[in-house]
């Protein structure tokens, strides 16, 4: 089975086109998509959770057609991590966090069970944001609030979880923490992870599966071995560039003018 299935899915907008996208996500894998500014990597994450819908094409999630899905089932299924952080209201982080039950209560009532409360402790437990659990989300540090973030769609007990740009604002030791805990809940849980990400090195590093875009197409999908090449940078960035690999993590050397 696959997580995901897009069966040439097309969508305009103003100067922009993503065009007969056609792609397999594998089930239970780390899955990245890269690619330049601009490419359409976002609107490819938002078209899967549901958020934009599209002109042409289906999406299948776990072989059935997203549309079929009735709101709250699907968002016991799919959680989606958005690159903006959006303002949010005064919420302190435990009640950020339980926001992720909320697929899961009626629209009557939002009181949270001994079973919310557990899977709650385990989310703040799993991400380290615990000791944050009474503080207001906006006085925390981007990095903490990145954590409180992901702690919320872990509550929210998918099988898929999408992240545009999890690692963004993060130093590299916060980015290393935010990328084992993506490991350690993959291979923990079976979770099928999907995220963009910038960075070349840890996307082959981390990931299963590679799917690169370039205006508003797939260029390239695979093993990251298979993907990242020199000619791939060349091809997708425009940039020359070798590729060692080091006990098994790629380095990108770049051909730059300063010497
Ligand atoms: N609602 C919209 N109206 C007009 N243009 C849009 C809209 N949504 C997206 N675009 C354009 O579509 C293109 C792709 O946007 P998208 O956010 O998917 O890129 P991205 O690959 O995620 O880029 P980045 O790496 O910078 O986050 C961009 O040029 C963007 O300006
Ligand atoms: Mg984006």
């Amino acid at each position: 089975m696959n997580a995901i299935q897009t069966d040439e899915i097309t969508l305009k907008v103003e100067n922009f086109q993503l065009a007969n996208v056609s792609l397999t996500i594998p089930n239970g894998k780390i899955t990245s998509i890269v690619g330049p500014n601009g490419s359409g990597k976002s609107t490819l994450l938002k078209i899967i959770s549901r958020l934009i819908t599209t002109n042409n094409g289906s999406v299948y999630v776990h072989n059935k057609n997203s549309k079929l899905y009735k709101t709250k089932e699907f968002a016991q299924i799919i959680s989606m991590l958005p690159q903006s952080k959006d303002t949010l209201p005064n919420l302190t982080i435990k009640e950020l966090i339980s926001f992720g039950r909320s697929p899961y209560k009626p629209f009557f009532n939002n009181r949270l069970t001994k079973e919310d409360e557990l899977i709650i402790e385990e989310a703040m437990e799993m991400t380290n944001t615990q000791k944050h659990k009474d503080r207001l989300f906006f006085s925390l540090s981007g990095g903490e609030q990145q954590k409180a973030r992901i702690a919320m769609a872990l509550a929210q007990k998918t099988n898929i979880l999408l992240l545009d740009e999890p690692t963004t604002y993060l130093d590299i030791a916060h980015q290393l923490e935010v990328m084992d805990l993506l490991t350690y809940i993959n291979e923990r849980y079976n979770l099928t992870i999907i995220m963009v990400l910038h960075d070349l090195q840890q996307a082959a590093y981390y990931s299963d599966y590679m799917i690169a875009v370039k205006q508003g197409k797939i260029i390239d999908k695979g093993s990251p071995k298979k993907l990242l090449t020199t000619r791939f940078l060349r091809e997708v960035y425009e940039i020359n560039a070798k590729i060692l690999f080091e006990d098994g993590y790629p380095l990108i050397i770049p051909k730059t003018r300063r010497k």
